[in-house]
């Protein structure tokens, strides 16, 4: 159901691979509460992903750019406001990888490298993303700028590896920036703390369909959806969060306050 939440609001959104990605039902639901979108993602995925269907469906247009790499992302916010016609309202960060994890190296194990292009990957270019905007003051006033994160960034979940610290760099980011960007222009930085999802990047974790299983099992109200987590996101850059910023929100159906739930004793 569509209420017209984001009518004549402008976002940026990254990381739309296919139509599992959790950035691909935000867009689709900003969308559908009037938003104007430009989609963004890295290089190769526009060449191997699904992203030119969703840009012609919601009648976005799609740039690429590698969230690593600060020209990129320069180019990137110039031609949204040249397309939108002015600074924009809102942005999802919905990018992770790791390097180690798809390599399958183990955690006592690291290639260093390897880790710091994951770290880059995913939580360093959240502030790559930020201060792009910051500089180039891109972004309205109260406008808001969401990144996607997990619980493993507080709590041990040893297959999620080297992402753990990815997680943790992420949500340190939406504090510190959130702070800038807050005193500076009122910019609202926040992460969503997700519930293990079936998207390309989650089932790359190992052991991913039985840990589904156990997080639906340990939080009352079940594991949040994509689709529920789009609502969400677009809840956050609406009006009606306007004084929400520098949190870490969980969106996970209870899950990080449960203790033990019987069912999975038995
Ligand atoms: N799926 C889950 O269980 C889950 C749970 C909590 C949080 N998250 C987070 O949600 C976000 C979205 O993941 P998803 O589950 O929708 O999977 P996904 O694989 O659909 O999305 C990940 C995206 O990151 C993009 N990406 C990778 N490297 C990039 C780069 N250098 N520049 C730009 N984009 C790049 C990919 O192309 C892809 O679109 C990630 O931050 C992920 O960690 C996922």
């Amino acid at each position: 159901m569509a209420n017209q939440l984001l009518a004549g609001k402008t976002g940026i959104i990254f990381g739309a691979l296919d139509e599992k990605s959790i950035a691909w039902k935000v867009a689709e639901r900003c969308h559908d509460e009037g938003a104007k979108i430009v989609l963004s993602n890295a290089p190769v995925a526009l060449r191997f992903g699904k992203i030119q269907e969703l840009g012609e469906k919601i009648n976005a247009e799609v740039i690429a750019a590698d969230a690593t790499s600060l020209e990129d992302l320069e180019n990137l916010f110039k031609r949204s406001m040249e397309l939108m016609g002015g600074k924009i309202d809102f942005v999802l960060h919905s990018i992770g990888m790791s390097l180690n994890v798809r390599k399958k190296r183990a955690y006592t194990n690291l290639k260093y490298e390897w880790m710091q292009k994951t770290l880059d990957i995913s939580a360093i270019s959240f502030h790559k993303v930020l201060q792009t905007a910051y500089q180039l003051d891109a972004i309205k006033d109260y406008g808001s700028v969401l990144a996607l994160t997990y619980i493993a960034a507080q709590r041990t979940f040893p297959d999620y590896s080297e992402m753990a610290e990815s997680k943790s760099l992420l949500e340190s980011i939406a504090r510190s920036f959130g702070y800038h960007y807050g005193t500076r222009n009122k910019v609202r930085v926040n992460t969503i703390s997700q519930s293990p999802t079936m998207t390309t990047a989650g089932s790359g974790v190992s052991g991913f369909d039985a840990f589904f299983n156990y997080a639906e099992k340990m939080s009352p109200l079940g594991n949040a959806t994509a689709e529920a987590c789009a609502d969400y996101c677009v809840f956050m850059f609406s009006d009606l969060s306007k004084m929400i910023t520098m949190q870490n929100l969980f969106h996970d159906g209870g899950f990080s306050k449960m203790g033990i739930d019987p069912s999975v004793i038995q």
